[in-house]
């Protein structure tokens, strides 16, 4: 795994000294992971002040509240929100399906305006694809995700359910621009659009278009585009040709799952959900789930949490502070895999913790 330069604070921002975190455990390992992350924060000698949220399936099921408006605007307030992972056990019935991913993931995504979701990837020694060095910027508001459809005539021979992706100009530059920008910043600066142009023609087009007028903004970046299943072949076969690909929102729930498994697995995946204007806070989250068969095991791997955290550390304009975190989770993650060919470091999820934030500082 190599080293990834932060580059998330913009020259012109000042930097909060105390910044106000909103901490969203969640459900299931959220909280432990959370806990081991924040850590790492406090280890570095980084001042924020903590609020707490009690959301998720735990929340829902004792409350009957997803995401009330009113915690919304609360959030509003933060500098950042750092989110564990939330959703009930596998099996369990009590939450329907898609509650909380809509009415807490998804709300806050749309309604704080986090339009862009990045997603860094690189190879840890033993994954199963070696080279992996690159980052995913995925669109974090629009597409089929919006939620553009509906039923006719539901249940009877006759019925019709349609799901329509939304793009518009403005959310497809806005997220194209970050990534151009993101590109451009990099060694390799080059960008690569991923999406289906071949068959959805007309969302296709928009997103090529929006492409190719952009790069005149960006002489220094070289730009290619490529299928979705493409793609697919050729993060297994030929990854080195990525440095920074953009993609629409369920393309781009879709590859980072794959990159996440071909690079060393979902418990090494992080996450930024981003508001780059800055006109709320941005999001930080594993990407992996609540799992509850392993709570209180100890076997939960924060690493996934911790790089996020970093992410956060480096959007708050804590740049420094952001690389030792990424160097530090690279060089325990390439450590730990070299020993053994699952990925398990023999230690717990604090015993991981109390490591990282001891060689850290
Ligand atoms: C992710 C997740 C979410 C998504 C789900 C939980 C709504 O899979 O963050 O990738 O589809 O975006
Ligand atoms: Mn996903």
């Amino acid at each position: 795994m190599n080293e990834v330069k932060s580059r998330l604070m913009p020259d012109e921002v000042q930097r909060s000294s105390a910044p106000k975190i909103g901490v969203i455990g969640g459900d299931g390992i959220g909280p432990e992971v959370v806990a081991e992350a924040l850590k790492i924060v406090e280890a570095l000698g980084v001042k924020y002040e903590r609020v707490d949220y009690s959301l998720g399936a735990h929340a829902y099921l004792k409350t009957g509240d997803v995401l009330d408006d009113s915690v919304l605007d609360e959030l509003r307030q933060l500098d950042a929100i750092v989110l564990g992972a939330v959703g009930p056990p596998v099996g369990s019935t009590e939450v329907p399906p898609g509650l909380l991913e809509r009415g807490l993931l998804l709300k806050m995504r749309f309604e704080l305006d986090l339009y862009v979701n990045l997603r860094p990837f690189n190879s840890v020694p033993n994954a199963p694809v070696q080279g992996i060095d690159f980052a995913v910027v995925r669109e974090n508001t629009e597409g089929t995700y919006a939620g553009e459809g509906g039923f006719l005539r539901k249940g009877t021979k006759h019925e019709v359910a349609t799901q329509g992706s939304v793009n518009t100009r403005h959310g497809v530059e806005r997220c194209i621009r970050f990534a151009f920008n993101l590109a451009n910043s990099r060694k390799a600066k080059h960008l690569t659009l991923v999406h289906k142009t071949n068959v959805l023609t007309f969302a296709g087009d928009l997103w090529q278009r929006t492409f190719d007028e952009l790069a005149s903004e960006f002489p220094e970046v070289t730009r290619v585009y490529n299928h979705v299943d493409a793609t697919c072949i050729y993060m297994v076969e030929d990854p080195k040709r990525y440095d920074v690909i953009v993609t629409d929102n369920l393309f781009g729930d879709i590859i980072t799952d794959l990159a996440g498994s071909l690079s060393g697995g979902i418990g090494l995946a992080a996450s930024a959900n981003l508001n780059p204007d800055r006109t709320g806070p941005s999001l930080f989250e594993p990407v992996h789930g609540a799992a509850h068969d392993i709570v209180g095991t100890g076997k939960a791997n924060p690493l996934a949490a911790i790089r996020s955290i970093g992410m956060m550390l480096d959007y708050l304009g804590f740049t420094a502070e952001a690389n030792k975190v990424s160097a530090e989770v690279i060089r325990f993650a390439n450590e730990i895999m070299e020993k053994n060919t699952k990925g398990s470091s023999g230690m717990t999820t604090q015993q991981i913790g109390d490591a990282i934030a001891e060689r850290i500082i």
